[in-house]
C-alpha cells in the first residue's frame, strides 16, 4: 500500500507569526484526519525552525521548498541540505515549476539536488508538469515524459525508490482551474507506466504520485479517489488550516 500524502506548500507567504498561528491551527485539527494520511507542512526557510518547534513530536512532518545544489561553503544566500537536516526537515520540494520558470532550475540542477537531499535522508518531492501551450497543442505526455526521463536518467534504482513525484500542470497552479479527475488520472497512470518501463513494476507501484494545481476541499475527494493519485501538493489552500485539513479528510 502506498502512503497517502497531503503536503502544504506555503510558497513565499505568511509572516513568522502567521506561520506559527497556522501551524498551531493545523495541529488543533489534526485528529480530524483519517489515520494513515501523512501530513507535511512546507513553510518558507525562515519559518522552519519555529514551525518545527511547534510540530515537535507530532505526526505532522516538516519540509522545505528548495535546497542548494551545493553541499556547503561560499554560496551566499543558499540553504544546504545539511542545514535542513539539522532543522529536522524530512522532505524538500524540488523542481517546482515556479523554480524552473523564474530561477532557471534545470533537470541537471534538480538531479544534483536530489542526490544531495537523499544523502542527508531528506525525501525529495520532485515536481513535473506541462504548461498551457503544451496541453493545448496535445504535447503534454511528451513534455511530462521528457521531464521525467531527464530526472530518472540521473538516478539509481535505490534513489528512485526514495522519491515522491508531484504532477503539477502549470496551467492549474494558482489559477483556480484544476485538472479534471480524468486528465489527472491519465497523466498519473502515464507517469507510473513510464517509471515501470525504466525501473520495473515494483518501483513504479511503490512510488507515491501527488497531484498539485488548485487542489481544494471541493475537488480533492475526486482526485484522491483515482487509482494512481496518492495525494496532493497543495499551494493556496494550505494557507488555511481549515481547508488544508478538509483536503486531508478527502482521503478514504
Ligand atoms: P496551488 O499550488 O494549489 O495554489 O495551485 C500548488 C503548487 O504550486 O504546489
Amino acid at each position: 500500500m502506498r502512503e497517502k500524502i497531503v503536503a502544504g506548500n506555503w510558497k513565499m507567504n505568511t509572516t513568522i507569526q502567521e506561520g506559527v498561528d497556522l501551524t498551531i491551527s493545523i495541529l488543533e485539527k489534526y485528529d480530524e484526519i483519517p489515520s494513515g494520511v501523512k501530513l507535511i507542512v512546507i513553510p518558507p526557510f525562515t519559518h522552519i525552525d519555529a514551525v518545527g518547534s511547534i510540530l515537535g513530536e507530532s505526526e505532522v512532518a516538516l519540509g522545505a521548498q528548495n535546497c542548494s545544489e551545493f553541499e556547503k561553503g561560499a554560496y551566499t544566500g543558499e540553504v544546504s541540505c545539511e542545514m535542513l537536516d539539522s532543522l529536522f526537515c524530512d522532505y524538500v520540494i524540488l523542481g517546482h515549476s515556479e523554480r524552473r520558470q523564474y530561477f532557471g532550475e534545470t533537470s541537471e540542477k534538480i538531479v544534483r539536488k536530489i542526490h544531495l537531499a537523499l544523502s542527508h535522508q531528506i525525501e525529495p518531492i520532485v515536481c513535473i508538469g506541462e504548461n498551457l501551450e503544451d496541453r493545448n497543442s496535445g504535447r503534454h505526455f511528451e513534455v511530462v515524459g521528457r521531464q521525467l526521463k531527464e530526472i530518472m536518467d540521473g538516478l539509481s534504482a535505490e534513489e528512485m525508490d526514495d522519491i515522491i513525484i508531484a504532477y503539477e500542470p502549470v496551467w492549474a497552479i494558482g489559477t483556480g482551474v484544476t485538472a479534471t479527475t480524468e486528465q489527472a488520472q491519465e497523466m498519473h497512470a502515464f507517469i507510473r507506466k513510464t517509471i515501470s518501463e525504466a525501473f520495473g513494476n515494483e518501483t513504479a507501484q511503490d512510488i507515491p504520485l501527488l497531484y498539485g494545481g488548485s487542489c481544494k476541499p471541493s475537488n480533492a475527494a475526486g482526485l484522491f479517489a483515482c487509482e494512481d493519485i496518492d495525494g496532493g501538493l497543495i499551494g493556496g489552500a494550505s494557507l488555511s488550516a481549515e481547508d488544508f485539513i478538509a483536503i486531508a479528510k478527502c482521503h478514504k
